[in-house]
């Protein structure tokens, strides 16, 4: 069952959502060579609780962090370790808060210093293709036109979508129905209304679209070992189009 929200649990809404989105903005600040993930994670951590929030991701079906840091071929779930960046690494950064009743959830990919044109191309293309499908989130669309649009965006760049990981709706849990996947046909699922809350989150690889998992349960990382890019953004739709709840001012 696909939960509507009111427009006063939107309201409440943007308040763990904005958290997310400045928590974000500080953590991207720290990304350089030489820092290692455990660090930003604690930075995370301790921001979050000092704004009175709480880390959606620790405890979460185990999962050990307030962050999901994941590097270059790890696609996301990565667990902060003492690993440090590099020059030229690309970094995918998911955070998600809960507040006062309600979750939020983003993530973002930035490179280390300078990085190569064709990571730069994949960290681009995956940010179009999250910008291209939030376009979609409108009512009187079905939900696949938002999985359509990232998908044809993603391979007409010659990149490929994972499929074995999507994005979900949002709200009093972490993931509520509709699974939002990012490929399939357009005008298919259910119909986009008012009052739906999802989390769009397009994960884009530089080669093939399979992924695994690594021995310690939670690390996703691309099959052939080819660099992997995520963007992901908390989306009211709204009879005034999609609202991004996770963007800064
Ligand atoms: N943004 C991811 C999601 O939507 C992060 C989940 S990590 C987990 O599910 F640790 F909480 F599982
Ligand atoms: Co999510």
């Amino acid at each position: 069952m696909i939960i509507l929200k009111s427009r006063q649990e939107i309201e409440k809404m943007k308040i763990p959502n904005r958290l997310v989105a400045e928590v974000l903005e500080e953590v991207v600040k720290k990304v350089m060579p030489g820092i290692a993930t455990i660090e930003l994670d604690r930075f995370a951590e301790s921001m979050i609780l000092k704004r009175g929030g709480i880390p959606a991701f620790k405890g979460y079906k185990g999962y050990p962090n307030s962050l999901c840091i994941s590097i270059n071929e790890q696609v996301v779930h990565g667990i902060p370790s003492k690993r440090r960046f590099k020059e030229g690494d690309i970094v995918s950064i998911d955070l998600g808060i809960y507040y006062d009743g309600y979750y939020g959830d983003a993530a973002v990919t930035l490179g280390v210093g300078k990085v190569s044109p064709e990571s730069k191309r994949l960290l681009h293309a995956t940010q179009k293709a999250l910008c291209i499908g939030v376009e979609k989130a409108r009512v009187g669309n079905h939900l696949s036109d938002i999985s359509n649009a990232i998908q044809s965006y993603i391979e007409g760049e010659g990149f490929s979508i994972v499929r074995a990981f999507v994005g979900h709706g949002i709200g009093t849990s972490l993931h509520e129905e509709p699974q939002v996947p990012n490929f399939g046909e357009p005008g298919s699922g259910p119909l986009l209304k008012s009052g739906m809350v999802l989390a769009i989150e397009p994960m884009v690889n530089m080669g093939g679209s399979d992924v695994e998992v690594l021995e310690d349960d939670w690390t996703v990382v691309t099959s052939d070992r080819s660099l992997s890019a995520h963007f992901e953004h908390t989306v009211a739709i709204t009879d005034n189009g999609p609202e991004i709840l996770t963007k800064l001012l």
